[in-house]
């Protein structure tokens, strides 16, 4: 018997014999892989006598074809036997509903950041973003807050091991970024984010929460465009029939400062509580903007006027929603999260 016979039977006999799938690619490698037995004989036809040449270069040909179908077909009885092998032996009904993939949804501090966005951004504001790792000076000091002013004890904070790096307590030095950056033109941008204090927790008070804060700077801006504008704000958030009230107050970088409360509505069973019977509910500070900071942020008070408002959503989600725990915000307990 030729090399070529014996190499065929016994190539033949070999595939025959495999079971699964490792072992057809381990013949075909033996046989067709780089060093290979058929790939050796084919190579072998330039190296024949000339007067055989042509028989053995047929013969080694239609033995490599003849193999590589009958591995090919192999290979594809053995991959079907197991296919089928595995869906008998683990039945998987495809006709079964699809287990529902629990959906996330918008976490409801960032549902409510979402409508006073929208909300002011009708009114033509941008949104700007400032950073919550501050200088003592922006935080404070440029805030007409010198080192020792008494306002401070208002905003205890974190302080970090680089002295006069401090966590921002309020939104407020944002306004001193803004201004530098467009000074000298008009300004008319909220700033939200995240704030951070140093208090003890409780129901209402918590070490981190967000802020809004509101800068409108230009000439002849006046209080009556800040009253106009919060009184929108607060109707389009709370519902066109509410009445806005203005308190007097003191911030040191407002002159005149004020505090805004909404009325309650009585009918809500919580109104009491909420208002501490008064009918009025707190929902942020403002004022214009004091003639130092104008001055700090490179504006000319003489020329520009401004006002500024400074407002916790959290607070405002909480009337909302009657929430009775500022601590819910960050406590990733589900049960809270899934009700918005
Ligand atoms: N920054 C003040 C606070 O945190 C709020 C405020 C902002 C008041 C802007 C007036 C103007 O309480």
């Amino acid at each position: 018997m030729s090399d070529l016979a014996a190499l065929e039977q016994r190539a033949s006999a070999e595939l025959a014999a495999c079971a699964d799938e490792a072992a057809l690619r381990a013949w075909n490698t033996r046989y067709f892989g780089n060093n290979g037995e058929m790939l050796a004989a084919l190579k072998a036809i330039g190296g024949i006598p000339k007067e055989e040449r042509k028989t053995y270069g047929q013969e080694a040909n239609r033995i490599k074809e003849a193999l590589t179908n009958a591995y090919e077909q192999k290979l594809a009885e053995v991959k079907e036997r197991a296919l089928s092998a595995s869906l008998t032996s683990n039945p998987l009904d495809v006709t079964l509903p699809g287990r529902p993939v629990p959906r996330g949804r918008l976490h409801v501090a960032t549902q409510v950041m979402r409508q006073i966005t929208a909300v002011f951004a009708d009114m033509g504001f941008q949104v700007y973003r400032s950073r919550e790792v501050e200088s003592d000076e922006m935080n404070f000091e440029l805030l007409n807050m010198p080192p020792h002013h008494p306002a401070r004890d208002m905003w205890d904070t974190f302080h970090t091991t680089i002295p006069g790096v401090i966590l921002r307590t309020h939104t407020s030095p944002g306004q001193i970024h803004v201004m530098r950056e467009q000074c000298p033109n008009p300004i008319r941008v909220i700033l939200p984010g995240m704030c951070y204090r140093y208090e003890a927790i409780t129901t209402r008070s918590e070490i981190q929460f967000q802020q809004v804060e509101g800068l409108v700077i230009g000439e002849r801006v006046t209080m009556a465009d800040l009253k106009g504008t919060i009184t929108a704000f607060a109707r389009r958030l709370f519902g066109q029939e509410r009445h806005i009230r203005f308190r007097s107050s003191y911030f040191p970088f407002t002159e005149p400062s004020i505090e805004v409360d909404i009325d309650w509505p009585k009918d809500d069973p919580n109104a009491d509580r909420l208002t501490k019977g008064t009918g009025w509910l707190e929902i942020m500070g403002a004022g214009m903007v004091h003639p130092v900071v104008l001055r700090n942020g490179g504006y000319d008070p003489a020329k520009f006027t401004g006002f500024a408002f400074g407002m916790g959503p959290q607070r405002i989600t909480m009337l909302k929603h009657a929430i009775d725990d500022i601590r819910q915000f960050w406590g990733n307990d589900l049960r809270f999260l899934r009700q918005f």
